[in-house]
């Protein structure tokens, strides 16, 4: 089976860039990380990408076009098929936005459209939600905006702080940016105007099922679409 070839562009951390490496690493999993391209030559991840034994490269970001023009050459010399932004913390270029349209996907921690931009969870605090949670979407020129192709849920606690609901939306990021990858992957994802249809249910997978507890995931937990959920392990 040919695997997708995903690029990953990322900034720091890389914990979700780690939750897709995991991923791969089952030759089950129908896509394969073939690039991981960090604005920041001190990212973490880029550790993460070399112990992976994954190509990987520092582009700086002396203006937009630049960074855009680079990464795309990157990309491209790579065979990416799909490009995963997953912690990048740049706006990119519009044409690079245009010329991956629909080939190119971003994990946001909030239920967009609910709260887009920087510091999503501190607004979800501020506005007194009950719940937020992670949306991975198509990109789109306008920041944090698409066709949205799964979301999960998380509660928000009374006693939450900034940190402790991040850390809670964090952990359920990384069960949704491989399981939207997989569906992206087996072709499962269908562009419906602004919304995205996802065809080829499995048996199973009915509505009821869209829980975290069918997943393994935590029982605080709440995927969408649940046809995500007939491969746990993503
Ligand atoms: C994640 O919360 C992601 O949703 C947001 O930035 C954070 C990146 O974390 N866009 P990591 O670098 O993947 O650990």
């Amino acid at each position: 089976m040919a695997r997708l070839k995903v690029g990953v562009l990322i900034s720091g951390r890389g914990s979700n860039l780690q939750a897709l490496l995991d991923a791969t690493a089952d030759p089950a999993y129908p896509a394969e990380i073939a690039i991981v391209i960090s604005n920041r030559p001190d990212a973490p991840g880029l550790l993460r990408a070399a112990r992976a034994g994954i190509a990987h490269h520092a582009v700086a970001h002396s203006s937009r076009p630049a960074f855009a023009a680079q990464a795309d050459a990157l990309l491209r010399q790579s065979g990416a098929q799909l490009v995963a932004l997953a912690g990048f913390m740049r706006i990119l270029d519009t044409e690079f936005v245009d010329s991956w349209r629909d080939r190119l996907v971003n994990i946001h921690p909030s239920l967009l459209p609910a709260f887009p931009g920087l510091h999503p969870q501190r607004q979800a605090l501020a506005a007194g939600v009950k719940f937020s949670g992670c949306t991975v979407h198509f990109v789109r020129a306008e920041v944090d905006s698409g066709p949205i192709v799964a979301q999960a849920v998380v509660p928000v606690h009374p006693d939450d702080d900034e940190a402790r609901l991040a850390a809670r939306i964090l952990a359920a990021e990384h069960r949704l940016y491989p399981l939207a990858v997989r569906l992206f992957a087996l072709g499962r994802l269908h562009l419906r105007g602004n919304t995205v249809a996802v065809t080829g249910a499995v048996a199973g997978a009915v509505a009821g099922a869209v829980t975290g507890a069918v997943a393994g995931a935590p029982d605080s937990m709440l995927f969408n679409p649940p046809e995500a959920l007939a491969s746990a392990s993503g």
